[in-house]
């Protein structure tokens, strides 16, 4: 059971897992902005104009300095064409995925749709609002085993999957307890490691399709005693880089180890630009919650994210998330 009073300290109902989770945790430099509609097609808002480009009629055209030459930009190089992902074509089991409590891309859309669309349109402006690859590299990070990183994040991507035009990318970088492709209902072989493991292997080769448009699955692979000299090595950034680059369609998702066990998440927090920090309102210590922000500090995009909560200010149910057969 949720600790309400907690969650409402400030006396004010938070209106999404973000709000509600800075409610309950709100760590300082850790970014927790509120989630305002963002409309469908977030796009960066235009850069103000500078006074020299205001409208004529404001402009003293008489005095008005002549304006520089402009100087013709110097051609781009073409960034690399994306890699195509080449791995198998698999069927994801609609029935297993309702019977694990996740989304359902052709059902009905529920509370928990709801939920994970209002996390998926923060994190999609602010991977469109970013210049580089970075951005679009999303690590889901918690401190401790059990706190729904793998829940967050497979639904996070089914969500996200549904965008037009989006390819979605979701890595299981727990290779100790890979659990994407369970939940999932997926066989797999290859993955992460092994292509961090070997470079003659093009990780692009090992990414699974799945017959959820726009869904896409790097399995953890095979696990070694080296797994984590190989994460924090020079290769996990090409590997990235193939993946990423030339993408900008592209959204990556990194299910990770609980950041206070193990070294994963620390070592990718370096090569994403946002990470989701999974709380639950009733478990999370203050105190694990700092430690885990301290270890994900590479990453400048830290955002909390409130999971398995119910609140209900007002008698209505206003955190559906988390309640499995809603
Ligand atoms: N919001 C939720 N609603 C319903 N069930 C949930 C929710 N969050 C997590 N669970 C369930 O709780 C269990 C633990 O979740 P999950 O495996 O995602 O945690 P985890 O943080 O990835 O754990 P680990 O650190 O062991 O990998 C799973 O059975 C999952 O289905
Ligand atoms: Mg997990």
């Amino acid at each position: 059971m949720t600790d309400q009073g907690k969650i409402n300290r400030e006396g004010a109902r938070p209106a999404s897992l973000f709000e509600r989770a800075d409610a309950t945790f709100g760590l300082g430099p850790v970014r927790t902005p509120p989630v305002p509609p963002v409309p469908e097609a977030v796009r960066p808002a235009p850069a103000p104009q500078p006074a020299s480009q205001a409208p004529a009629a404001l402009q003293p055209v008489a005095f008005a300095k002549p304006e520089p030459a402009a100087i013709p930009a110097a051609p781009q190089p073409e960034a690399p064409r994306a890699a195509a992902f080449g791995g198998p074509l698999v069927h994801i089991d609609r029935q297993h995925l309702r019977d694990g409590g996740l989304i359902v891309p052709e059902d009905p859309v529920t509370g928990l749709l709801e939920e994970f669309r209002i996390v998926k349109r923060e994190l999609l402006a602010d991977a469109r609002a970013g210049a580089s690859a970075l951005a679009r590299r999303i690590l889901v990070c918690s401190p401790h085993p059990g706190e729904g990183k793998t829940y967050c994040a497979t639904n996070l991507a089914i969500a996200l999957a549904a965008e037009r035009g989006l390819e979605v990318l979701l890595v299981d970088a727990d290779v100790v307890k890979p659990s994407v492709a369970l939940r999932l209902g997926i066989d797999v072989e290859q993955g992460l490691m092994d292509a961090l493991a070997d470079p003659a292997i093009r990780p692009e080769s090992l990414v699974i399709r799945t017959d959820i448009e726009g869904l896409f699955v790097l399995p953890a692979g095979t696990a070694t005693s080296l797994d984590a000299e190989y994460l924090a090595s020079a290769r996990t950034g090409e590997v990235l880089d193939r993946l990423t680059q030339g993408a900008p369609d592209r959204i990556v998702i990194f299910d990770t180890p609980p950041a206070l066990a193990a070294s994963p998440a620390a070592e990718l927090a370096q090569h994403v630009g946002q990470a989701l920090l999974v709380v639950r309102a009733d478990e999370t210590s203050r105190a694990a919650l700092e430690d885990a922000q301290q270890l994900l500090s590479a990453c400048g995009d830290i955002k909390l994210l409130l999971n398995a909560a119910r609140y209900s200010p007002s008698g209505r149910r206003f955190g559906t998330y988390g309640t499995k057969g809603k």
